[in-house]
């Protein structure tokens, strides 16, 4: 039926000036949000609902065993890049483990949004944005042994042996930040079987009796100086090719400290203090065991847990924080106030892909590639997760709404407490946030807009939400008399089409507010035929390909996909210019 649609079908479209897509093929948005950034998420229905979702079912999990309530305590919080203050995320929760009420240790009887716990790894993301704020990102691509002395002198070894020496010139800083430098996971102060274990013990087990040149004389108990870190490093065999598979490395880590010690000429923790800690006023985080133990929350038996320090490793797992820090560093992060917008961007797109077809990775981040429930698009959550002794930690960032989770644990928590804990808010809370970026989406540019009556022109554009596509529909588009929808099928997709969809999404580029108050925003179309042939069982063909597409016509300098609003103070549109028309169209209030 659809296999010769004619010029007669084009015709026909251009009467029939209302879209309304019936092809079976979802739309293919642009990767990244389909709505700007909801910006009053406290007052959202949708968001309302959700929040009360999650306090049930975090109250529940302080009763359910399986979450293991008496032995474990937990702060979490969601946090948005609007909230209204920094002691006010969108939704907190806190439980404090029955046990620590009656432990024996200096540090709290309850938690709460300040309590102090261990990060482990979660310390990577202060290691990067330290660098990043420090340095850039321009030294990413250059060899370590740049930076580093000790790793030149092991690359310039004369007896290198490919499988058995890590060639570290060929080892870039982006590299180790993003886990695809091939090398182990620790130096000995991590799953070193000679520092954990008895000789005697591990001999009768199977092994050999360890040569002495090869075995760490420090690691777990007496912590590697940095000469004694790259002297035992220099026996240690590579794990993999550079860039040959993602491979987690915590050592990667320290030796990125070194390298940017290198670079600045400056010393890592201060840099970090200043940088960061200081900055935002980040009065619960502390690179090493803050002096007040009372801030902490420490399980009776785990006060050396609670105390240890890693050392030299220290940038890859030894900081301290509290859920409303971490909340602070995240609104930190998606207002720029550390980086700069478009570094930050950067920053927060993937380096390589996993095993995993839905994870990717980046520095430090773990990407999670979310479908949305309703089918229309996919979500990308940065995460970085850590675990440390007795405590365990989680931070998510979802850029495509400025909105965060920070989850901090303690205690005898089952193995996948904190991303259980993601899971859980995640199912309630990404659906809502969706609609609610929807909904306002709606109250601030869906309608009708005409040109002006002095201008005397029949030229109209009618945007709408719908529930279960992405982005701002563009239901009617006449210009002078035309209707503009068939032409820009003509011009786009340049073939006949049954089923036109045409909807706008948001560009990232905006003006500051003019003297008026006023300011503009540009979205960009996706001009697309649903009624295609179903592609997705196929091997290299895809129905999700737009983002190819983008400024496929333009008329005189101006693209025809391209729509930019000026905003009134109240962030509602009141005026339209499709770009390749040249006339303002008003919103009709
Ligand atoms: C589009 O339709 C016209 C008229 O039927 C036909 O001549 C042309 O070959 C079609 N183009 C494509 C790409 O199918
Ligand atoms: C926690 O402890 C209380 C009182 O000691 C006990 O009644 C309850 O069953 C325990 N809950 C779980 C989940 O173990
Ligand atoms: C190691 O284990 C053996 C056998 O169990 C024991 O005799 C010895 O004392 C242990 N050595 C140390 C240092 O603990
Ligand atoms: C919370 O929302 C999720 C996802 O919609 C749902 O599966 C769950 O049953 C809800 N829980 C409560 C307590 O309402
Ligand atoms: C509108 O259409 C009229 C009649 O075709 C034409 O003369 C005029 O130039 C057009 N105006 C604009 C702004 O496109
Ligand atoms: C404006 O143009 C559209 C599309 O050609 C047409 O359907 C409509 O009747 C016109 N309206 C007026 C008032 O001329």
């Amino acid at each position: 039926m659809k296999s010769h649609p004619s010029a007669t079908a084009l015709l026909l479209l251009a009467a029939q000036a209302l879209i309304t897509p019936t092809g079976g093929i979802p739309n293919c948005p642009y990767p990244g949000p389909a709505f700007p950034k909801p910006r009053s998420l406290a007052s959202s229905d949708a968001i309302k609902t959700a929040i009360a979702n999650l306090t049930t079912t975090f109250n529940a999990r302080g009763t359910d065993p399986a979450a293991n309530p008496n032995s474990t305590s937990w702060s979490i919080q969601v946090f948005s890049a609007s909230d209204a203050d920094e002691d006010t995320p969108l939704w907190s929760h806190y439980h404090t483990a029955t046990d620590l009420l009656t432990a024996n240790t200096p540090g709290v009887k309850s938690v709460d949004g300040d309590t102090v716990y261990r990060l482990g790894s979660v310390t990577k993301i202060f290691t990067i944005l330290t660098f990043l704020i420090e340095a850039g990102d321009t030294y990413w691509n250059t060899p370590v042994t740049q930076w580093v002395p000790e790793l030149e002198l092991l690359a310039g070894k004369a007896q290198y042996d490919p499988v058995m020496n890590v060639e570290w010139e060929t080892i870039t800083l982006q590299d180790l930040a993003s886990h695809l430098a091939g090398i182990v996971r620790d130096y000995a102060i991590e799953g070193e079987l000679t520092q954990e274990n008895n000789q005697t013990v591990l001999e009768a087990k199977g092994f050999p009796p360890a040569p002495r040149n090869e075995t760490p004389t420090c690691g777990e108990m007496i912590k590697c100086p940095r000469a004694e870190f790259f002297t035992g490093l220099s026996n240690v065999p590579p794990s993999f090719s550079p860039s040959w598979t993602a491979g987690y490395s915590n050592m990667g880590y320290q030796i990125l400290s070194y390298a940017l010690e290198a670079i600045t000429q400056k010393q890592f923790a201060p840099m970090l203090q200043s940088d960061i800690i200081d900055k935002l006023e980040l009065q619960h985080t502390f690179y090493q065991k803050p002096d007040d133990d009372s801030l902490g929350v420490i399980p009776e038996g785990h006060e050396d847990d609670w105390s240890y320090s890693i050392g030299e490793a220290s940038p890859t797992g030894n900081m301290y924080s509290s859920a409303s820090d971490l909340s602070r560093l995240g609104r930190a992060i998606f207002r720029h106030t550390l980086l700069a917008p478009a570094q930050t961007r950067r920053w927060l797109k993937p380096t390589a892909l996993t095993s995993d077809i839905h994870e990717g990775v980046s520095s430090p981040w773990g990407i999670r590639r979310i479908p949305l429930s309703d089918g229309s698009r996919v979500v990308d959550a940065y995460s970085k997760a850590g675990s440390i002794n007795v405590y365990m930690s989680l931070l998510v960032l979802l850029p495509d709404y400025d909105v965060g989770i920070s989850a901090l644990l303690a205690g005898g928590w089952p193995g996948n407490a904190n991303w259980d804990i993601a899971d859980n808010i995640g199912r309630a809370l990404l659906p809502a946030l969706e609609d609610a970026a929807r909904e306002e989406a709606d109250a601030n540019y869906a309608g009708i807009y005409t040109a002006a009556g002095d201008a005397d022109l029949n030229s109209t554009l009618v945007l709408s939400t719908d529930a279960a596509r992405p982005g701002l529909g563009v239901d009617r588009w006449v210009s002078n008399g035309t209707d503009m929808i068939p032409v820009a099928v003509r011009y786009t997709l340049n073939y006949n089409v049954t089923a036109p969809s045409i909807r706008i999404y948001p560009t990232g580029l905006e003006s500051a507010a003019a003297a008026d108050g006023t300011r503009k925003i540009a979205f960009k179309a996706v001009v697309e035929n649903l009624d295609l042939t179903d592609h997705s069982s196929a091997m290299f063909s895809t129905n999700c390909g737009t983002w190819v597409s983008q400024t496929a016509a333009v008329y005189a300098d101006m693209p025809l996909d391209q729509f930019v609003f000026t905003l009134g103070e109240d962030g509602r549109a009141v005026s339209v210019t499709p770009l390749a028309l040249r006339t303002a169209l008003l919103r009709n209030s």
